[in-house]
Order: C-alpha cells, then sequence, then structure tokens
C-alpha cells in the first residue's frame, strides 16, 4: 500500500484517538452499521481531500465499510494529526497521504497521490481536489461521477466556477446542510477557534477586547463564545444586515481600522482575503494577537506583515512575535486556520452530523449517478431531518409532533380570523 505519514509507529496512539472520537459520532456509528451490511457504496473508488483527525478517520471507516475504496489527503499543510494519519494506514488499511507542517510542494504531491487512483467520485474541504481535476488533472474528469463539498470557501468556489460554466461535475454542497453549518460553523468553530488561541498563548480572555471579523455562522459562534470566556467582543462586518444582527446580539460594531488600534486579540473568519492590511497592522495595538479560523491562510497580509517586520521570532509553538515598528504583534499557527493549527478542531459531537451528511451524500451521489447536471446540489432536505432525529435520539431527547388537526391548519388557507 502507498502511504505518506510522518511515523507509522504512532499509529497505537492515533487508534486511541479515533475511538475516542468515535464515543461521541453515533449518527455516524449508525450509518456506519447499515453501511457495513448493504454496501451501498460498492464500486466508488474515493478520493478524499479533508483534514486528517480523529474525526475525519472516523468517516473514512464509515465510507470504507460502505464498500467504498477510500484514499486520504490532507486539505491543509498545518492540519493533520501525524498518529491519526498513522493509524488509518496501518490499523484500518486506508491509504493516507498527510504530514502536519508539510510544505506547498508536498501538500500537492499528496493531493496527485490521491488523484493518482483515478477515482470515480471525490469529497474535498475547500474545493482543492475539484481544483485540481479542472486544471492539471483534466484527463481525470470524465470517470468521475461527482463530488461532497464540506466547507463555506469550498462551495462558493464551485458555486463561482458553475457562474463561469467551468464545472465540469456534479458537486453536493454537504457544508450547506443545516445540520452541518448551524451546528459545525457556529458551535463547532466557536469553540474550536478559542481552543486554538488558548493553546497557543494561555491568554487570559476575561476583560479583554476580543475582535471577530466577519459575521457568517461561524462569526457568530465565535463571538458567543469568546463573551462567554467574559472578553468584550468588537464585531467587524461588511454586510450591513449582519453588522446590525451583530449589533442586535448586544455587540460593539466597528470598522477593523478602529477595532484593532483597542483589540487585544483579533480574528478573522471570513473566506475573503486581505482582511487585516497594512493599515490594519498600522493602526494595531502594541501585543495584539491576531489569528485567522478562515479556511485559506490569505485572510492576514503575511506576506506584507514579513515585509514590514524588522525581526520575526517564534516565541512559544505556534506563535510568531512580529517587530513591526515600536510595536510587538503576535500571529497564530501562521495564519492558517488557527482551530486546526494549534488544537485539534471541531469537536467530535458536531462533526458526527457535518460526516454524516458527508457519508449519505456520499450514497445519494452514488445512487443518482448520471442524473445530474455538473452544478452544485443540495441534499434533500430529508438528510437533515433523519440527521436531526438521530442525534436527539441519541441523547435522550424527545420532542412533540404535530397532531393530525394542527397538520390541516398549517396545510389548509381557508381557517383565519
Ligand atoms: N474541520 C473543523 N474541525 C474538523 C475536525 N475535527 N475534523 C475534520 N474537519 C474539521
Amino acid at each position: 500500500m502507498k502511504y505518506d505519514v510522518k511515523d507509522i509507529k504512532l499509529a497505537g496512539a492515533g487508534k486511541q484517538l479515533i475511538e475516542w472520537a468515535e464515543r461521541e459520532m453515533p449518527v455516524l456509528r449508525l450509518i456506519q452499521k447499515r453501511f457495513a451490511k448493504e454496501k451501498p457504496l460498492k464500486g466508488v473508488t474515493l478520493a478524499a481531500c479533508l483534514h486528517v483527525t480523529s474525526e475525519t478517520a472516523n468517516l473514512m471507516r464509515t465510507l470504507k465499510a460502505g464498500g467504498a475504496d477510500v484514499y486520504l489527503a490532507a486539505s491543509n499543510p498545518l492540519s493533520p494529526n501525524d498518529a491519526v494519519a498513522a493509524a488509518l494506514v496501518k490499523e484500518y488499511g486506508i491509504p493516507t497521504f498527510a504530514i502536519k507542517g508539510e510544505d506547498n510542494k508536498t501538500y500537492f504531491k499528496h493531493l496527485n497521490a490521491v488523484l493518482d487512483v483515478k477515482p470515480n467520485m471525490t469529497m474535498d474541504d475547500g474545493a482543492d481536489l475539484v481544483s485540481l481535476l479542472h486544471t492539471t488533472r483534466k484527463e481525470l474528469l470524465a470517470g468521475v461521477v461527482g463530488s461532497n463539498e464540506e466547507t463555506t470557501t469550498g462551495v462558493i468556489r464551485l458555486r463561482a466556477m458553475e457562474k463561469d460554466k467551468a464545472l465540469k461535475i456534479p458537486v453536493l454542497a454537504v457544508n450547506d446542510n443545516m445540520t452541518k453549518h448551524m451546528f459545525d460553523n457556529r458551535y463547532g468553530t466557536g469553540q474550536s477557534t478559542l481552543d486554538g488561541v488558548i493553546r497557543a498563548t494561555n491568554i487570559l480572555l476575561a476583560g479583554r477586547n476580543f475582535v471577530v471579523v466577519g459575521y457568517g455562522w461561524c462569526g457568530r459562534g465565535l463571538a458567543s463564545r469568546a463573551e462567554g470566556m467574559g472578553s468584550h467582543v468588537i464585531v467587524c462586518e461588511v454586510d450591513p444586515v449582519k453588522a446590525l444582527e451583530a449589533r442586535m446580539d448586544g455587540y460593539r460594531v466597528m470598522p477593523l481600522v478602529e477595532a484593532i488600534a483597542i483589540a487585544d486579540i483579533v480574528v478573522t473568519v471570513t473566506g475573503d482575503k486581505h482582511i487585516i492590511d497594512v493599515a490594519h497592522i498600522k493602526a494595531a495595538k502594541d501585543g495584539v494577537v491576531l489569528a485567522n479560523s478562515g479556511h485559506f491562510d490569505v485572510e492576514i497580509n503575511k506576506v506584507a506583515m514579513k515585509k514590514m517586520a524588522k525581526s520575526i521570532r517564534t516565541v512559544r509553538p505556534f506563535v510568531e512575535e512580529y517587530v513591526i515598528g515600536k510595536k510587538k504583534i503576535y500571529l497564530l499557527a501562521e495564519g492558517r486556520l488557527v482551530n486546526l493549527g494549534s488544537a485539534e478542531g471541531h469537536p467530535a459531537s458536531v462533526m458526527d452530523m457535518s460526516f454524516a451528511g458527508q457519508a449519505l451524500g456520499s450514497e445519494y451521489m452514488w445512487d443518482n449517478k448520471g442524473k445530474f447536471e455538473n452544478r452544485v446540489y443540495a441534499l434533500p432536505p430529508e438528510v437533515d431531518q433523519e440527521i436531526a432525529r438521530i442525534k436527539l435520539k441519541s441523547e435522550g431527547v424527545e420532542i412533540d409532533a404535530l397532531t393530525a388537526e394542527q397538520k390541516e391548519y398549517l396545510a389548509s388557507w381557508k381557517e383565519g380570523t
């Protein structure tokens, strides 16, 4: 078996992490049990490009149990867990190509390695595999029945391809499942981003000015978690509706150039580039901590920061000190997503729902192969209902059901005042 991991001897430790995550993934466990019986993915060769974590390992096991041949590469150079990568290879027989801290060349070598198996389905977190399939690996496109996308940034890229009529395969936007973005993006990113900031710096959050840039689902979650830790939260947002929402949620709202002048911590969660740029660095308070939790490492303009810096040194793992003029500015996890760079990503309990969507999405794509156009599709709403129903049941939560009379009332227009 071909693979590329840091140290295969870490497999034992990785298996323990994978089993620990599995305890918190009841929805995926149930799907895995059904997949093992029904083998709905027989005939699938799946190349996946995801963050290589213990939660992802459980998704890979589920897809394999369903009959798929799975191959996994990292979706970010800094996010792989080396022990998990080793366990995937040694304990579960899943070819894995991922090394924490790999350089860009190795990153793309790993992506190409999973494409070399000539997959008939792909799975992305950020659309890098789909992008390669449409550029340097075009010869493989004809054999691919479709792809799944995990994250907002990837879906935005894919919709841009669709708009340009450049998309040559159908894609399921798993991110758009309610049971994904309302929970993973909000509670997952909220908690894991704070976890990343705290593990990297061990700074106190109480009483500090904590700036959240971007008030999408991730920003909403992060702001509420930072507030819960006692920070004074400031939100910066370009969309007036979201900015108004942030204000009515109780946060101060202002332009970033003003916010950064009083900020102790700034975290970008926008999905766009150069959010923190030269003007912001010039305005920043001495000692400010900068982090990014958006998918790509372009939100903080670190190229400009490097040019402006008199010196740069690593002061703790995942903390670089930039001396710029008379100020010291601290950049976490090289500006890559801090929740996976210096922590372990979202907790398993939310990834359970996200990856249940991936597993059911793969089954849906394979069952309906040939029926899709080359567009970005949402999964049917029943998938959300099913995932939420199982999740509630696993947590011992029961809910009410509408009576026949209530259903009839909602369906009719005749009964009014
Ligand atoms: N994205 C964010 N957190 C993650 C995790 N724990 N596993 C895989 N992908 C993630």
